[in-house]
């Protein structure tokens, strides 16, 4: 066992993420994307269930022009925020790949792998 490896990684600051808004990150390697609404965070993989590529063309956009939904800029799918549901466009039915995170003094942290 390697005791090197640290329990989790740190993402990101609570604050780094816009309120009503998006950021994407590149952490090792991994492609995600944060949405914070009212308060509250959602983490997923940034791989749309269409053809499995990248959501966003414009940096840190992931969201509607009416910051309501996630929406995948390649074919228009819209996604809940708060399920990763796809609820209209060429994958409906299928759902983001959810990350789970912890929270700790204002960080949010992942699993390393
Ligand atoms: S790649 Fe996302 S809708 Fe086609």
């Amino acid at each position: 066992m390697n005791t090197n490896l640290p329990e989790k990684l740190r993402l990101c600051s609570l604050a780094d993420i816009p309120e009503a808004g998006s950021k994407g990150f590149n952490l090792t390697g991994r492609k995600l994307f944060a949405v914070k609404q009212q308060g509250k965070v959602y983490l997923y993989h940034n791989s749309c269930p269409h053809i499995g590529i990248p959501l966003e063309w414009v940096e840190d956009q992931f969201l509607d022009s009416s910051g309501s939904m996630i929406q995948c800029a390649n074919h228009g799918a819209l996604f809940v925020i708060k399920t990763g549901k796809c609820v209209a466009g060429p994958c409906s039915g299928r759902s983001l790949i959810p990350i789970d995170f912890s929270i700790d003094a204002g960080d949010i942290f992942i699993s390393p792998s």
